[in-house]
Order: C-alpha cells, then sequence, then structure tokens
C-alpha cells in the first residue's frame, strides 16, 4: 500500500524521546525532541533536530550546550507537560514538576528523574528543511545508579515512544501508555 512521502514518520519506528534541557540565562528550559540519534562514537557526536522557533534552539546556539535526558515511560506525563508552548523565561523544569540535577561539565542541568544525562557542547548547526539538525559533542554521560551495571552492555533503558508522531500517544515497548 502506497502512503504519502510525507507521512513516512509514521511508518518507521520512531527513535525513543529524549529530553533536551537548556538555559536562557537562570531559567532552566526542558522540552521533549523525537528526532534524535547518535552519529559518531569517536568523537562521541549526537544530532537532535529542532525547529528555529524552538526556545531550545535559540538558548543552544547562545549557550552552546545542552544536556539530553532520557526518560522512561513512567513520565509520559512530564513529557507531554513540558512540550507545552511557554514565554522563553518560564521554566518547564517547575510546570511538569522535574527535578534539575547539577551537570559535571556544562551548566545546563540534567533531569533527576531520567536515566541517563548527554552532557553536550554544541558543534555544528546545519539547516535541513523544517528543522536544524543540531549536533552536539558528548562532553560527560551519566546513568542512574539503580540501573548502572558495570558491564555497559548489560544496562537496560526504558525507552518511550511518540507513536507515529501522534498527539500524546506513546508507547513502550510493543504497548501504549496511558497519561
Ligand atoms: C514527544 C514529542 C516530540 C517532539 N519532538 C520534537 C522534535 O524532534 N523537534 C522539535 O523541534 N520539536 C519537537 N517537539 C515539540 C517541542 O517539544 C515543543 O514545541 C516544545 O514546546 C519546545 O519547547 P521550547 O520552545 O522550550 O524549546 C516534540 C514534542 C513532543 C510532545
Amino acid at each position: 500500500m502506497q502512503v504519502e512521502p510525507g507521512e513516512y514518520m509514521r511508518i518507521i519506528p520512531p527513535p525513543p524521546v529524549v529530553l533536551v534541557s537548556t538555559l536562557y540565562g537562570e531559567v532552566k528550559n526542558v522540552a521533549p525532541f523525537g528526532m534524535n540519534m547518535p552519529i559518531s562514537s569517536d568523537p562521541p557526536l549526537y544530532a537532535i533536530g529542532v525547529r528555529e522557533t524552538r526556545d531550545t534552539y535559540s538558548n543552544i546556539l547562545e549557550t552552546e550546550e545542552f544536556v539530553v535526558a532520557v526518560p522512561g515511560p513512567d513520565l509520559v506525563e512530564q513529557i507531554a507537560a513540558t512540550a507545552e508552548a511557554l514565554p522563553r523565561d518560564v521554566s518547564e523544569f517547575e510546570r511538569a514538576g522535574l527535578t534539575p540535577a547539577e551537570s559535571t561539565v556544562v551548566k545546563a542541568f540534567g533531569v533527576r528523574e531520567c536515566q541517563a544525562n548527554l552532557e553536550c557542547r554544541l558543534e555544528w548547526v546545519r539547516q535541513a528543511g523544517d528543522h536544524h539538525i543540531v549536533v552536539g559533542r558528548v562532553v560527560a554521560a551519566n546513568i542512574d545508579d539503580r540501573i548502572y551495571r558495570e558491564d555497559l552492555s548489560r544496562v537496560v533503558i526504558d525507552p518511550v515512544y511518540h507513536v507515529g508522531a501522534k498527539d500524546g500517544e506513546y508507547a513502550k515497548k510493543g504497548a501504549l501508555v496511558g497519561q
């Protein structure tokens, strides 16, 4: 069955949703991003797809850093809350009831409730259609002590997916999760 090329994102398995945390002065911004992927292991680079209208985009360009946090299915309500379009000087951390966690290298905060946090410094940005590819170098990475294993290949991260890029529908492995 043919589908519209513009609908392609609904027919490939999506990447797990990440929360991207940035700073606007003292304001701690956090928002969900479905467009995200690892693109290099040496050096360690991570890419996100960001519309230039997002506060996240402006904050990254100004501060040249961001943190990529990995939420689990227990955080679907918080993910939705951080997606609210709030003025740039209002923190989505407080609105969503998420706890900022101090980073080790960058000034932007991680998300305590998330399973892993990647501290990134901006490498480059390039426009790609209606989004910009924002590439960061991972300068520090941490994982929740409760799921840490010495053998990192045995770490089990519980991802949450944005189903078919549809508003408010999230899934974990094979099952929808409610809000
Ligand atoms: C699950 C989910 C995934 C999203 N993925 C993206 C994305 O990949 N790129 C993007 O620009 N916006 C994405 N959005 C929309 C932004 O998160 C939303 O516009 C948010 O308010 C932006 O916040 P900011 O202005 O503080 O950066 C997504 C929203 C949701 C709920």
